[in-house]
């Protein structure tokens, strides 16, 4: 039952908050950035399968890493495109990492839903860092043979603290194969200061993403209801901006009526980026700016190792 306050979550840390995520990221992918970012990892991908060649890969697979992935949700959806194509799987390798291990937990059970994920040559799951990935068991093999580095879904806006992305940007340098290797990193343009001042004002109140109240059914627990309220508060603050709002887990009854089991004081704390800071990191990091591909949603960041 509710206490009134609620208790306070980061949004991936119970196993109702994995699946209420999940829903939602699959009913905004629906509604909003799914074909766009779709089309940007499976082409790719495709660019990356064009280009394998077993000599320089000494006849190792083709390494995808997906850092942040949530769900699966991307390499799930890249393995249903070429298996859709014809297009052959057996030498590649998926990598999916995520802090949070109920994520990764609904990420493994979704690899078992998708019969286009049996056709890839090999699928690990890492409840891992992205600050920390070079020094886990499972990729400090990986270092120079990460030959697709995704970080979807806007993810980088949750390194907050200040030398976050840095830190993460030089982890990527260092994974990447030399020369063919690219990172594919998203920032959502929402999240992205475009104000010609350095900061964006301090305290201000924004209007975005202030939404209604929202219902997403469970598909796992019978007669659970995730119900999430209007946003209570949007804050920016410097490089910050803070999002308050209800998340009710709520179960309805036999008779008819409904029990809140469960409230959640949602705050999501997002970094917002400026596009000459994120250039100068890169940089830093020792990687090199390739191109950047603008969709509605998000902008996507293509990099590989500096020379
Ligand atoms: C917005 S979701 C995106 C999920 C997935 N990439 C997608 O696009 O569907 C962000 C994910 O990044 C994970 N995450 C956030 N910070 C992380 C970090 N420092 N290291 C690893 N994973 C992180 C969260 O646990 C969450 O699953």
């Amino acid at each position: 039952m509710s206490d009134g306050q609620g208790r306070k979550s980061e949004l991936h840390d119970s196993a109702y908050l994995a699946e209420y995520h999940n829903l939602r990221a699959r009913a905004c992918g629906t509604s909003l950035n799914a074909q766009d970012d779709a089309k940007i990892y499976t082409s790719a991908f495709k660019d990356q399968l064009e280009t394998y060649s077993p000599l320089d890969h000494h006849g190792e697979h083709l390494v995808i890493l997906d850092v942040g992935t949530g769900a699966g949700r991307v390499l799930v959806n890249l393995a249903d495109h070429a298996v859709r194509e014809n297009i052959p799987l057996t030498k590649v390798e998926f990598l999916g990492v995520d802090k949070e291990p109920a994520m990764i937990h609904r990420a493994m059970s979704a690899q078992q839903q998708a019969r286009s994920m049996s056709q890839v040559g090999r699928i690990d799951w890492l409840v891992g860092e992205a600050l920390h990935l070079t020094s886990s068991e499972l990729l400090e093999n990986h270092i120079n043979k990460v030959d697709l580095l995704l970080f979807a879904g806007g993810s980088v806006s949750h390194l907050i603290s200040p030398n976050e992305p840095l830190g993460f940007f030089a982890q990527a340098a260092a994974l990447l194969r030399p020369r063919s290797g690219r990172f594919y990193l998203s920032v959502r343009n929402d999240l992205t200061s475009t104000q010609l001042s350095p900061q964006p004002t301090k305290g201000s109140t924004t209007g975005v993403d202030v939404h209604d109240q929202c219902d997403f059914p469970s598909k796992l627990y019978d007669g659970i209801v995730y119900r999430q309220l209007p946003i209570e508060s949007s804050v920016v603050d410097g490089p910050i901006k803070t999002d308050r709002y209800l998340l009710q887990v709520v179960k309805r009854t036999d008779a008819g009526g409904e029990d809140i089991i469960e409230e959640n004081r949602i705050e999501t704390v997002l970094r917002v980026f400026r596009e000459p800071e994120l250039l100068e990191w890169f940089k830093e990091a020792g990687l090199e700016f390739v191109e950047a591909l603008h969709t509605l949603y998000e902008t996507y960041y293509v990099l590989k190792q500096a020379d």
